[in-house]
């Protein structure tokens, strides 16, 4: 079975991010949604939200599975039996971070491959990190969350 890990802090989940599992699940037999707790980054969401949040959005997906996981990239990959890491890139400003962590990921397990794709046109403008500042400055952020998850989203961010 050819098994991918697509990971991310995911905080929360966005439309791009939801285009790129889609796609991957139609490339591999079965995915892996891997959420972490970015050391550098203190998140808006708590784990287990975030995970469910994924979860209600893939639902439709019956080869994808979410998991929260902690510590290197490479061991998650070896303890769900995967050999590749998805990445999705924006724009070229995504490129070289992306391109480090493939080659240290690399050294760290030789057998693993990253595989790239490029998002969505209509998603290239879209991170996290926007749809968090544009939420807690109370702006509209239906077009950018999935639908599924968009009631908690908007509850969480400005109590509606
Ligand atoms: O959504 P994010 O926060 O940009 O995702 C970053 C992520 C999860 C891909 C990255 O932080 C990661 O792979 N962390 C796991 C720790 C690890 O394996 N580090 C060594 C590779 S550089």
């Amino acid at each position: 079975m050819n098994i991918a890990v697509y990971p991310g802090s995911f905080d929360p989940i966005t439309n791009g991010h939801l285009d790129i599992i889609r796609r991957a699940s139609r490339l591999y037999d079965k995915v892996v949604v891997g959420v972490l707790t970015n050391t550098s980054k203190r998140p808006m969401f708590e784990k287990s939200q975030r995970v469910d949040f994924i979860k209600r959005s893939t639902a439709d997906l019956g080869n994808v599975e979410v998991a929260f996981f902690e510590g290197l990239l490479v061991d998650f990959l070896r303890k769900e039996n995967a050999k590749v890491i998805i990445k999705g890139l924006r724009a070229t400003s995504d490129f070289e971070y992306e391109f480090q962590m493939a080659l240290v990921n690399k050294q760290l397990c030789p057998e693993v491959e990253t595989v790239f794709l490029s998002s969505s046109e209509k998603f290239t403008y879209l991170s996290s990190s926007v749809v968090r500042e544009i939420g807690r400055l109370g702006g509209d952020v239906s077009m950018f969350v999935p639908s599924e998850i968009l009631g908690d989203v908007n509850r969480a961010m400005h109590g509606e």
